[in-house]
Protein backbone atom coordinates (compact mmCIF):
# COMPACT_ATOMS: atom_id res chain seq x y z
CA UNK A 1 0.00 0.00 0.00
CA UNK A 2 1.28 3.80 -1.03
CA UNK A 3 0.51 6.80 0.78
CA UNK A 4 0.83 9.99 -0.75
CA UNK A 5 1.54 13.31 1.20
CA UNK A 6 1.28 16.42 -0.76
CA UNK A 7 0.63 20.12 -0.94
CA UNK A 8 3.70 20.39 1.70
CA UNK A 9 4.72 23.89 1.64
CA UNK A 10 7.97 23.00 3.17
CA UNK A 11 9.92 19.94 2.85
CA UNK A 12 13.01 19.15 5.07
CA UNK A 13 14.85 16.58 3.90
CA UNK A 14 18.42 16.43 5.73
CA UNK A 15 19.78 15.09 1.27
CA UNK A 16 23.07 15.63 1.12
CA UNK A 17 22.12 15.20 -2.57
CA UNK A 18 20.14 18.41 -2.20
CA UNK A 19 20.53 22.19 -2.00
CA UNK A 20 21.42 23.86 1.66
CA UNK A 21 22.10 22.10 4.81
CA UNK A 22 18.14 20.92 4.68
CA UNK A 23 17.62 19.95 1.08
CA UNK A 24 14.24 21.72 0.92
CA UNK A 25 11.61 20.98 -1.47
CA UNK A 26 8.94 23.62 -1.67
CA UNK A 27 5.61 22.51 -3.31
CA UNK A 28 6.41 19.15 -2.30
CA UNK A 29 5.15 15.24 -1.83
CA UNK A 30 6.55 12.59 -0.70
CA UNK A 31 5.20 8.93 -0.59
CA UNK A 32 5.28 6.39 1.92
CA UNK A 33 5.36 2.43 1.39
CA UNK A 34 5.71 -0.26 4.00
CA UNK A 35 7.09 1.88 6.70
CA UNK A 36 9.87 3.54 4.50
CA UNK A 37 10.01 6.62 2.74
CA UNK A 38 9.42 5.54 -1.29
CA UNK A 39 9.61 8.76 -3.60
CA UNK A 40 10.33 12.18 -2.58
CA UNK A 41 9.86 15.29 -5.24
CA UNK A 42 7.83 17.71 -6.36
CA UNK A 43 3.97 17.69 -6.15
CA UNK A 44 3.50 18.15 -9.47
CA UNK A 45 5.43 15.69 -10.08
CA UNK A 46 3.92 12.56 -7.55
CA UNK A 47 3.29 9.21 -8.82
CA UNK A 48 -0.51 7.86 -8.38
CA UNK A 49 -0.89 6.38 -4.86
CA UNK A 50 -3.52 4.37 -2.45
CA UNK A 51 -3.97 6.74 -0.42
CA UNK A 52 -3.33 10.77 0.15
CA UNK A 53 -3.36 13.16 2.90
CA UNK A 54 -3.29 16.80 2.05
CA UNK A 55 -0.48 18.92 3.92
CA UNK A 56 -2.52 22.42 3.37
CA UNK A 57 0.77 23.88 2.47
CA UNK A 58 2.40 23.15 6.04
CA UNK A 59 5.80 22.01 6.51
CA UNK A 60 7.07 18.64 7.02
CA UNK A 61 10.33 17.39 8.69
CA UNK A 62 11.99 14.11 10.03
CA UNK A 63 10.93 13.57 13.17
CA UNK A 64 13.06 13.70 15.87
CA UNK A 65 15.91 11.82 16.50
CA UNK A 66 16.25 12.34 20.43
CA UNK A 67 19.60 10.80 21.11
CA UNK A 68 20.31 11.16 24.91
CA UNK A 69 17.35 10.94 27.41
CA UNK A 70 17.06 9.24 30.99
CA UNK A 71 13.45 7.80 30.74
CA UNK A 72 13.45 5.10 33.73
CA UNK A 73 13.60 6.55 37.50
CA UNK A 74 11.48 6.94 39.90
CA UNK A 75 10.08 10.18 41.84
CA UNK A 76 11.28 13.35 40.60
CA UNK A 77 13.31 16.29 42.13
CA UNK A 78 10.81 19.47 41.74
CA UNK A 79 12.27 20.60 45.34
CA UNK A 80 15.64 20.95 43.53
CA UNK A 81 14.69 22.49 41.06
CA UNK A 82 12.71 25.15 42.95
CA UNK A 83 16.07 25.77 45.20
CA UNK A 84 18.24 26.06 42.03
CA UNK A 85 15.74 29.15 40.46
CA UNK A 86 16.64 30.02 44.26
CA UNK A 87 20.67 30.24 43.61
CA UNK A 88 21.38 26.61 44.51
CA UNK A 89 23.95 25.17 42.35
CA UNK A 90 23.47 22.04 40.26
CA UNK A 91 26.01 19.23 41.30
CA UNK A 92 26.34 15.96 40.31
CA UNK A 93 25.08 14.51 43.58
CA UNK A 94 21.51 14.84 43.43
CA UNK A 95 21.45 11.82 40.97
CA UNK A 96 21.41 9.38 44.54
CA UNK A 97 18.25 11.10 45.37
CA UNK A 98 16.61 9.54 42.17
CA UNK A 99 18.57 6.38 42.50
CA UNK A 100 16.40 5.75 45.65
CA UNK A 101 13.28 6.50 44.19
CA UNK A 102 14.38 4.04 41.68
CA UNK A 103 15.33 0.91 43.59
CA UNK A 104 12.16 1.05 45.37
CA UNK A 105 10.06 1.63 42.40
CA UNK A 106 8.10 -1.67 41.14
CA UNK A 107 8.84 -2.50 37.75
CA UNK A 108 4.81 -2.21 36.77
CA UNK A 109 5.50 1.55 38.36
CA UNK A 110 8.62 1.53 36.06
CA UNK A 111 7.03 0.87 32.82
CA UNK A 112 3.96 2.83 33.26
CA UNK A 113 5.70 5.84 33.84
CA UNK A 114 8.14 4.73 30.86
CA UNK A 115 5.70 4.17 28.39
CA UNK A 116 3.96 7.81 30.00
CA UNK A 117 7.31 9.34 28.66
CA UNK A 118 7.34 7.31 25.42
CA UNK A 119 4.19 8.87 24.59
CA UNK A 120 4.99 12.43 25.58
CA UNK A 121 8.26 12.59 23.31
CA UNK A 122 6.15 10.79 20.30
CA UNK A 123 3.31 13.44 20.46
CA UNK A 124 5.59 16.28 20.09
CA UNK A 125 7.57 14.77 17.18
CA UNK A 126 10.19 12.76 18.57
CA UNK A 127 10.39 9.07 16.28
CA UNK A 128 13.68 7.95 17.75
CA UNK A 129 14.69 8.35 21.34
CA UNK A 130 17.77 7.05 23.20
CA UNK A 131 17.52 6.72 26.74
CA UNK A 132 20.02 5.15 29.83
CA UNK A 133 20.06 3.06 32.94
CA UNK A 134 21.78 5.04 35.82
CA UNK A 135 19.77 5.35 38.62
CA UNK A 136 19.77 1.67 39.46
CA UNK A 137 23.47 1.31 40.09
CA UNK A 138 23.24 -2.02 41.64
CA UNK A 139 23.51 -5.14 39.41
CA UNK A 140 19.86 -5.89 39.76
CA UNK A 141 18.68 -2.37 39.43
CA UNK A 142 21.25 -1.49 36.45
CA UNK A 143 19.96 -4.67 34.58
CA UNK A 144 15.94 -3.81 35.38
CA UNK A 145 16.81 -0.48 33.65
CA UNK A 146 18.22 -1.69 30.68
CA UNK A 147 15.66 -4.50 30.26
CA UNK A 148 12.73 -2.02 30.94
CA UNK A 149 14.09 0.64 28.19
CA UNK A 150 15.27 -2.25 25.91
CA UNK A 151 10.98 -2.62 25.56
CA UNK A 152 10.71 0.81 24.34
CA UNK A 153 13.93 1.98 21.93
CA UNK A 154 16.46 -0.17 20.31
CA UNK A 155 18.98 2.69 21.48
CA UNK A 156 19.38 1.60 25.09
CA UNK A 157 22.37 2.72 26.79
CA UNK A 158 24.02 1.04 29.65
CA UNK A 159 25.46 4.29 32.28
CA UNK A 160 25.89 2.01 35.49
CA UNK A 161 29.07 4.70 35.68
CA UNK A 162 26.45 7.57 36.23
CA UNK A 163 27.69 8.38 39.83
CA UNK A 164 29.40 6.22 42.42
CA UNK A 165 26.32 5.24 44.37
CA UNK A 166 26.31 6.14 48.36
CA UNK A 167 27.00 1.84 49.65
CA UNK A 168 30.35 2.79 47.85
CA UNK A 169 31.51 5.93 49.02
CA UNK A 170 35.08 6.50 48.95
CA UNK A 171 35.69 2.97 47.32
CA UNK A 172 34.98 4.59 43.33
CA UNK A 173 37.64 1.83 42.25
CA UNK A 174 35.70 -0.61 43.43
CA UNK A 175 32.28 0.33 41.68
CA UNK A 176 34.41 0.50 38.49
CA UNK A 177 35.01 -3.42 39.22
CA UNK A 178 31.52 -3.73 39.72
CA UNK A 179 30.80 -1.89 36.35
CA UNK A 180 33.44 -3.77 34.49
CA UNK A 181 32.44 -6.88 35.34
CA UNK A 182 29.41 -8.88 37.01
CA UNK A 183 26.82 -5.33 35.96
CA UNK A 184 28.11 -5.28 32.55
CA UNK A 185 27.75 -8.84 31.80
CA UNK A 186 24.36 -8.61 33.29
CA UNK A 187 23.34 -5.75 31.29
CA UNK A 188 25.58 -5.67 28.35
CA UNK A 189 22.67 -7.97 26.42
CA UNK A 190 19.93 -5.44 26.57
CA UNK A 191 22.07 -2.51 25.74
CA UNK A 192 23.73 -1.26 22.44
CA UNK A 193 25.96 1.54 24.25
CA UNK A 194 27.56 2.14 27.31
CA UNK A 195 28.36 5.72 28.76
CA UNK A 196 29.69 7.17 31.23
CA UNK A 197 29.42 10.58 33.73
CA UNK A 198 32.76 11.69 33.48
CA UNK A 199 33.16 15.10 35.66
CA UNK A 200 34.31 16.49 38.90
CA UNK A 201 31.89 14.51 41.58
CA UNK A 202 31.09 11.54 39.07
CA UNK A 203 34.20 9.46 37.45
CA UNK A 204 37.34 9.98 36.75
CA UNK A 205 39.02 10.06 33.18
CA UNK A 206 41.12 7.03 34.41
CA UNK A 207 37.83 5.41 35.45
CA UNK A 208 35.76 6.68 32.69
CA UNK A 209 38.50 5.09 30.44
CA UNK A 210 38.44 1.60 31.62
CA UNK A 211 33.92 1.61 31.68
CA UNK A 212 34.36 2.66 28.36
CA UNK A 213 37.08 0.12 27.18
CA UNK A 214 35.05 -2.43 29.00
CA UNK A 215 32.10 -1.92 27.23
CA UNK A 216 34.09 -1.81 24.16
CA UNK A 217 35.10 -5.13 24.48
CA UNK A 218 31.57 -6.53 24.76
CA UNK A 219 30.61 -4.96 21.12
CA UNK A 220 29.21 -1.90 23.39
CA UNK A 221 29.71 1.90 21.00
CA UNK A 222 30.55 4.40 23.40
CA UNK A 223 28.74 7.70 24.19
CA UNK A 224 30.22 9.93 26.94
CA UNK A 225 28.78 12.53 29.41
CA UNK A 226 31.58 15.22 29.72
CA UNK A 227 32.56 18.91 30.20
CA UNK A 228 29.28 19.65 31.87
CA UNK A 229 29.94 21.38 35.10
CA UNK A 230 33.48 22.67 34.04
CA UNK A 231 36.29 22.04 32.11
CA UNK A 232 37.94 18.72 32.16
CA UNK A 233 39.83 15.83 29.61
CA UNK A 234 36.04 14.31 29.24
CA UNK A 235 35.87 15.64 25.46
CA UNK A 236 39.75 14.39 24.39
CA UNK A 237 38.83 11.04 25.78
CA UNK A 238 35.77 10.56 24.14
CA UNK A 239 37.25 11.10 21.03
CA UNK A 240 40.09 9.22 21.30
CA UNK A 241 38.10 6.30 22.44
CA UNK A 242 35.80 6.89 19.31
CA UNK A 243 33.32 7.73 20.66
CA UNK A 244 30.28 7.92 18.87
CA UNK A 245 28.72 10.74 20.30
CA UNK A 246 29.96 12.76 23.28
CA UNK A 247 27.49 15.08 25.51
CA UNK A 248 26.97 18.27 27.38
CA UNK A 249 30.31 20.03 26.16
CA UNK A 250 29.68 23.05 28.25
CA UNK A 251 32.74 24.46 28.81
CA UNK A 252 35.43 23.26 25.71
CA UNK A 253 39.37 24.47 25.24
CA UNK A 254 40.26 25.63 21.70
CA UNK A 255 41.91 22.45 22.00
CA UNK A 256 38.92 20.45 23.00
CA UNK A 257 37.28 21.62 19.99
CA UNK A 258 40.31 21.06 17.12
CA UNK A 259 39.51 17.78 18.11
CA UNK A 260 36.45 17.23 18.02
CA UNK A 261 36.49 19.27 14.67
CA UNK A 262 39.19 16.98 13.47
CA UNK A 263 37.17 13.43 14.59
CA UNK A 264 34.36 11.71 13.51
CA UNK A 265 32.59 12.13 17.32
CA UNK A 266 29.27 14.10 17.14
CA UNK A 267 29.01 16.83 19.72
CA UNK A 268 26.00 16.82 21.73
CA UNK A 269 24.45 20.22 23.23
CA UNK A 270 21.64 19.65 25.61
CA UNK A 271 19.92 23.24 26.04
CA UNK A 272 17.53 21.69 28.55
CA UNK A 273 20.21 21.42 31.32
CA UNK A 274 21.72 25.05 30.53
CA UNK A 275 18.44 26.28 30.62
CA UNK A 276 17.58 24.39 33.95
CA UNK A 277 20.54 24.52 35.73
CA UNK A 278 20.96 28.27 35.26
CA UNK A 279 24.95 27.36 33.55
CA UNK A 280 26.45 29.41 30.50
CA UNK A 281 24.66 27.84 27.43
CA UNK A 282 27.58 26.55 25.09
CA UNK A 283 28.56 28.11 22.23
CA UNK A 284 26.94 25.85 19.16
CA UNK A 285 28.27 28.48 16.52
CA UNK A 286 32.18 28.21 17.83
CA UNK A 287 31.61 24.56 17.16
CA UNK A 288 29.81 24.42 13.71
CA UNK A 289 32.73 27.20 12.41
CA UNK A 290 34.77 25.45 13.55
CA UNK A 291 33.59 22.08 11.77
CA UNK A 292 32.28 20.07 14.70
CA UNK A 293 29.17 17.97 13.82
CA UNK A 294 26.39 19.24 16.59
CA UNK A 295 23.39 17.44 17.37
CA UNK A 296 20.52 18.42 19.88
CA UNK A 297 18.87 16.31 22.16
CA UNK A 298 16.95 17.08 25.54
CA UNK A 299 18.50 14.76 27.77
CA UNK A 300 15.03 14.33 29.72
CA UNK A 301 15.80 13.45 32.96
CA UNK A 302 14.42 14.59 36.52
CA UNK A 303 17.09 15.91 37.51
CA UNK A 304 19.03 18.60 35.49
CA UNK A 305 16.60 19.15 32.37
CA UNK A 306 13.00 17.88 32.96
CA UNK A 307 11.91 18.76 29.43
CA UNK A 308 10.63 15.94 26.29
CA UNK A 309 10.40 19.21 23.85
CA UNK A 310 12.97 18.98 21.18
CA UNK A 311 11.12 22.21 19.46
CA UNK A 312 11.68 23.71 23.22
CA UNK A 313 16.04 22.71 22.52
CA UNK A 314 15.53 24.00 18.93
CA UNK A 315 14.49 27.58 19.88
CA UNK A 316 16.74 27.74 22.97
CA UNK A 317 19.51 26.74 20.41
CA UNK A 318 18.52 29.29 18.25
CA UNK A 319 18.49 32.21 20.43
CA UNK A 320 21.15 31.10 23.01
CA UNK A 321 23.62 29.24 20.90
CA UNK A 322 24.54 31.14 18.12
CA UNK A 323 22.71 28.52 15.72
CA UNK A 324 20.62 29.27 12.56
CA UNK A 325 17.16 27.64 12.66
CA UNK A 326 18.61 25.55 9.55
CA UNK A 327 21.43 24.31 12.05
CA UNK A 328 18.89 24.07 15.19
CA UNK A 329 16.41 21.41 13.08
CA UNK A 330 19.34 19.60 11.01
CA UNK A 331 20.98 18.93 14.94
CA UNK A 332 17.48 17.83 16.09
CA UNK A 333 17.07 15.41 13.16
CA UNK A 334 20.30 14.82 11.15
CA UNK A 335 22.76 15.34 14.24
CA UNK A 336 20.74 13.19 16.29
CA UNK A 337 20.96 10.59 13.71
CA UNK A 338 24.68 11.04 13.52
CA UNK A 339 25.18 10.70 17.16
CA UNK A 340 23.05 7.39 17.22
CA UNK A 341 25.02 6.52 13.70
CA UNK A 342 21.86 5.62 12.29
CA UNK A 343 21.34 5.97 8.01
CA UNK A 344 17.75 5.29 8.29
CA UNK A 345 16.43 8.24 10.36
CA UNK A 346 16.67 11.63 10.64
CA UNK A 347 16.46 12.64 6.61
CA UNK A 348 13.47 12.05 4.39
CA UNK A 349 14.89 9.96 1.66
CA UNK A 350 13.95 7.31 -0.75
CA UNK A 351 14.68 3.94 1.61
CA UNK A 352 14.89 5.63 5.09
CA UNK A 353 12.16 5.01 7.48
CA UNK A 354 8.51 6.85 7.14
CA UNK A 355 9.22 9.25 10.37
CA UNK A 356 7.72 12.58 9.59
CA UNK A 357 6.41 15.56 11.62
CA UNK A 358 3.82 17.79 10.36
CA UNK A 359 3.52 21.11 11.77
CA UNK A 360 1.24 23.33 12.08
CA UNK A 361 3.37 26.23 10.58
CA UNK A 362 4.29 26.77 6.77
CA UNK A 363 7.96 26.66 7.64
CA UNK A 364 10.34 25.67 10.33
CA UNK A 365 11.65 28.45 11.19
CA UNK A 366 8.40 28.75 13.14
CA UNK A 367 9.83 26.10 15.49
CA UNK A 368 12.16 28.95 17.01
CA UNK A 369 9.46 31.98 16.12
CA UNK A 370 7.05 30.47 18.33
CA UNK A 371 8.85 29.53 21.15
CA UNK A 372 6.22 26.92 23.57
CA UNK A 373 3.11 27.07 20.83
CA UNK A 374 2.50 23.49 20.11
CA UNK A 375 3.04 23.26 16.74
CA UNK A 376 2.92 19.34 15.92
CA UNK A 377 0.05 18.51 13.24
CA UNK A 378 0.69 14.98 12.43
CA UNK A 379 3.38 12.37 13.57
CA UNK A 380 4.31 9.01 11.56
CA UNK A 381 6.52 6.64 12.79
CA UNK A 382 7.41 3.28 10.33
CA UNK A 383 4.58 5.22 8.23
CA UNK A 384 1.68 4.58 10.99
CA UNK A 385 0.24 7.57 11.91
CA UNK A 386 1.45 8.00 15.80
CA UNK A 387 -0.50 11.59 16.61
CA UNK A 388 -2.73 14.10 14.95
O1 LIG B 1 22.84 14.18 31.65
N1 LIG B 1 25.11 14.59 33.87
C1 LIG B 1 24.78 13.53 34.27
N2 LIG B 1 23.58 12.95 34.16
C2 LIG B 1 22.37 13.65 33.87
C3 LIG B 1 21.78 14.29 35.06
C4 LIG B 1 21.18 13.31 35.94
C5 LIG B 1 20.51 13.86 37.14
O2 LIG B 1 20.79 14.99 37.62
O3 LIG B 1 19.66 13.10 37.64
C6 LIG B 1 22.59 14.63 32.76
O4 LIG B 1 22.51 15.84 32.95
FE1 LIG C 1 22.45 12.83 30.48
Amino acid sequence: MTHLLTNIGQLVTNDPERDGLLGLVEDAAVVLEDGRIAWVGAAADAPAADSRTDAGGTAILPGYVDSHTHLVFGGDRAAEFEARMEGRPYSAGGIRSTVSATRDATDAGLRARLAGFVAELQSQGTTTMETKSGYGLSVADEQRLVRLAAEVTPEVTFLGAHVVPAEFADRADEYVDLVTGPMLDACAPFARWIDVFCETGAFTVDQSRRVLEAGAARGLGIRVHANQLGAGDGVRLAVAIGAASVDHCTYLSDDDVAVLAASDTVCTLLPGVEFSTRQPYPDARRLIDAGVTVALASDCNPGSSFTSSMAFCIAVAVRDMGMTPAEAVWAATAGGAAALRRADVGRIVPGARADLLQLRAPLIVHLAYRPGVPLVNRVWKDGALIAV
